[in-house]
């Protein structure tokens, strides 16, 4: 089939391609000329797993082509929308002025027996919104919402074998062509065809429980933390009801990245905007507890450092998590350059993202060598669970640092090894 994928950042790249790679004939569109020179060029703009090997087969077998020009997708049968709906700048809400820009331009030139299929995450009523314009323009166009559930690290697999697939439209019959154009490679995925309004919370209803569980599992540590209880151990004894389950459980300094933090906030403007600002209040006091990690691990780091002027601090990530090289609200990241701030003489390493890192924070030092990081360090602290840092081998790396304590920010390493290697351990929610 041939379709088109307008925006080729993180969703839009990766669901083009993986699409191409099943044969489709995809014509990808962004405004961004630069992006579209390296995708073209072969070279992904970002970091994921498994997606530049693909990116290279389908530029060989010609099924995908990249343009700055809409009208390239005026003959494609189904148009997916993947532009970003950042933070709005002057507040919380997102900020959907170039997804309506993108729905306008592709609405000018594409067929009209077309479907558009909104993949972009938006605040509740935006698709119908939308639906009107199509109406008002009496255009035989048919829109659909379906959002996206992809993990970055893992997105290729998520592509190709979603856990689910919404899709939002109207009426049934107008979900018919996308629902078989996802069966047709994912047969086994529930499908849910629903209203435009439940499709848009479903996705943001997802992203808001992920980051309830994140936050709260933070709550308890901040409890125990006071009262000497051990929150990995209380994650894995409540987590081991299947009622509540340990994965998102996992403590420590909290979520970044470029959907939770950004997703419960705007969440939270929308409900304000219904009237219904006390039924999500409770978001406003998990993104408090998500910020506070985040000094609380600032704390710890000052604890052991005393005065921090001039003293050797190795960072440990600087991505918002592992198998990625995307620093946008990164915990580690913000960490790091508060300590920097503080005086501290801060060195970061991470396999992916130290050129992100530095094109956002320049003034940090960064170190593609683990060993230099380490090398004469006051303070070690992994802030990123990479496994290139879980594997480290304690015995060897003592060698290495001034002082050997680490903070393991996101409790993953193996506390009895690292101490009878002579480690002291520092981490949130236990005292170790
Ligand atoms: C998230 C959702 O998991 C995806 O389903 C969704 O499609 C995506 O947002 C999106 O809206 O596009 P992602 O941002 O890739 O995916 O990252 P997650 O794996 O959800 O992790 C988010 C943050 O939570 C990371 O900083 C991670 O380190 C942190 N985290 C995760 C914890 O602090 N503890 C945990 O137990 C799990």
């Amino acid at each position: 089939m041939k379709i088109s994928v307008i925006g080729a950042g993180y969703l839009g790249a990766t669901h083009a391609i993986c699409m191409a790679s099943l044969g489709h004939e995809v014509v990808v569109v962004d405004v961004d000329s630069e992006k579209i020179a390296l995708l073209k060029g072969g070279t992904l703009p970002f970091f994921e797993p498994g997606l530049s090997e693909l990116l290279s087969s389908v530029l060989e077998t010609k099924t995908i082509s990249f343009t700055t020009d809409i009208t390239a997708i005026s003959e494609c049968a189904i148009n997916f929308l993947c532009i970003g709906t950042p933070q709005n700048r002057e507040g919380i809400a997102a900020d959907l002025s170039a997804l309506e820009r993108a729905f306008d331009s592709v609405l000018s030139v594409a067929k009209s027996d077309s479907i558009i299929v909104g993949k972009s995450t938006v605040p509740v009523g935006t698709a119908q919104r939308l639906a009107r314009e199509l109406s008002n323009k009496k255009s035989d166009t048919t829109l659909n919402w379906n959002p996206e559930f992809l993990r970055e690290g893992h997105a290729v697999a998520d592509t190709f074998e979603p856990n689910r697939i919404v899709i939002g439209a109207l009426a049934p019959s107008d979900a018919r062509v996308l629902a078989d154009f996802y069966r047709s490679f994912s047969p086994n995925t529930p499908q849910f065809i629903t209203n435009f309004p439940t499709a848009e919370l479903v996705k943001v209803a997802a992203n808001a429980f992920l980051a309830t569980k994140i936050s709260f599992i933070n709550a308890m540590s901040e409890i125990a933390d006071a009262t000497g209880a051990d929150v990995t151990v209380l994650a894995d004894a409540i987590g081991i009801d299947d009622r509540i389950g340990r994965k998102f459980l996992g403590a420590g300094i909290g979520f970044g990245g470029g959907c939770l933090p950004k997703d419960i906030r705007a969440f939270l403007a929308r409900a304000d905007e219904l009237g219904l600002g006390e039924s999500l209040a409770f978001l406003q006091e998990f993104d408090l507890i998500n910020q506070r990690a985040r000094s609380r691990a600032v704390a710890v780091a000052l604890k052991e450092l005393g005065n921090p002027k001039g003293k050797k601090v190795a960072i440990l990530g600087a991505a918002f998590k592992p198998e990625s090289d995307d620093v946008r609200d990164s915990p580690a990241l913000e960490i790091a350059q508060t300590l920097a701030a503080l005086g501290a003489d801060v060195v970061v390493n991470d396999p992916r993202a130290l050129a992100s890192a530095a094109e956002k924070v320049p003034d940090l030092t960064y170190e593609e060598s683990i060993t230099q990081t380490l090398q004469g360090a006051e303070l070690t602290m992994l802030l990123t669970e990479w496994n290139e840092y879980r594997s480290l081998d304690p015995e060897k790396v003592i060698g290495l640092v001034k002082t050997p304590t680490l903070f393991d920010g996101r409790n993953v390493l193996d506390v009895g090894k690292w101490q009878t290697a002579g480690w002291k351990l520092l981490a949130l929610g236990r005292s170790l």
